[in-house]
């Protein structure tokens, strides 16, 4: 039971990597989708190492307790990653956002704690600790910082919103029913896709390729490496002196530099000029990510991030 793992949203973009390296890794894994008909969320799991006698596929809906219940029973550990990922404007953000990241992650960890699972791994984002306007202007941002609700609302931002609350949620059940909890806050995640679909911030770098001039003022911290993210969320699972929450960037920078590194590398696309600065008040910080890198994970830099999720883009024929 001890390597038995339950990874929600196992067929997204984060979440293949994840299953993959733990399934290289030699955990039995328990892989939760949305539809278990759609070879477009199952195949890419199923051609994993070790997947025919190591990977189980659970269908859930976030919103329907007894689906998570089954997936989560009998598993040591839990990594939460499910949660609607939506940058672009929605018709209804408490259906289409806030329900499932907030109502699931309660669901998830109740079903956790049923089960008597000794550490779940919760999956928020840099959407939780940007934007805040209001944190002191000559400060680095770190695990402290958290998202400003008030300014989410008045300026619509409902995926930080909804990060923002889940996370908070899941502390206040941790500590209220005493749960083990870490939490892993990721920049925007590129490199080599594993699964058929694109995520929302592969596709920022689809639409930066085609021209598109959008800064993400309130939604760009940094970047980071899909596998960097995987093993920060290993990391934080196997080393029990892990706790809190852990900002996951290879460095605290603006769109305006990644816009800049995509335009110096790749000349032959239509990438846009932008100016520098383009999330303001932000600092910049090479070692951002302390609390990670002294548990022994070495980011990979945004120039080698660009190349690989650039090459993959096109092995895969989405540029
Ligand atoms: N991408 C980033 O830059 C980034 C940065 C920081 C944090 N994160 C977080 O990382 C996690 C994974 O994101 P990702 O980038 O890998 O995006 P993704 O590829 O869109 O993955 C999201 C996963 O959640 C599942 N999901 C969504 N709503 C669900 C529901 N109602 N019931 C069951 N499953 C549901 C999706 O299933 P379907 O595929 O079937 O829709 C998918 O497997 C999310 O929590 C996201 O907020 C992402």
């Amino acid at each position: 039971m001890s390597n038995v793992v339950c990874v929600t949203g196992g067929s997204g973009c984060i979440g293949s990597w994840l299953v993959h390296l733990l399934l290289e890794r030699g955990y039995t894994v328990r892989a939760t989708v949305k539809d278990l008909n759609d070879d477009s969320e199952t195949k890419h799991l199923q051609g994993f190492e070790g997947a025919d006698t190591r990977l189980r596929i659970f269908q859930i809906d976030l919103l329907d307790y007894n689906s998570i219940v089954a997936a989560v029973a009998g598993c040591a550990g839990v990594f939460h990653l499910a949660s609607p990922c939506i940058v672009d404007r929605v018709q209804d953000p408490q259906k289409e956002l806030l329900d499932p990241a907030i109502k699931g992650t309660i669901n998830v960890l109740t079903a956790a704690k049923e089960a008597g699972v000794s550490r779940v791994v919760v999956t928020s984002s840099i959407s939780s600790i940007t934007p805040s306007p209001k944190w002191p202007s000559d400060v680095i941002k770190n695990e402290d910082c958290w998202t400003d609700i008030e300014y989410c609302k008045e300026n619509q931002l409902w995926y930080p919103m909804s990060k923002t609350l889940a996370e908070k949620s899941a502390w206040e059940f941790a500590k209220e029913k005493g749960l083990d909890i870490v939490v892993v806050n990721p920049g925007t995640v590129m490199g080599p896709v594993i699964s058929p679909k694109l995520n929302a911030s592969m596709i920022m770098l689809v639409r930066l390729l085609q021209g598109c001039t959008e800064t993400y003022e309130d939604f760009f911290m940094g970047s980071v490496h899909f596998k960097d993210v995987a093993l920060a969320h290993i990391l934080v699972y196997e080393n029990k002196a892990a706790s809190g929450r852990h900002l996951c960037v290879e460095a605290i920078s603006h769109y305006g530099d990644f816009a800049a590194k995509v335009a110096e590398l790749y000349p032959e696309y239509n990438v846009p000029r932008l100016p520098r600065d383009t999330q303001p008040g932000l600092l910049r910080a090479k070692d951002a990510s302390k609390k990670l890198m002294n548990l022994g994970l070495k980011f990979i830099p945004m120039e080698q991030i660009i190349q690989e999720a650039v090459e993959g883009l096109k092995t895969k024929g989405f540029i």
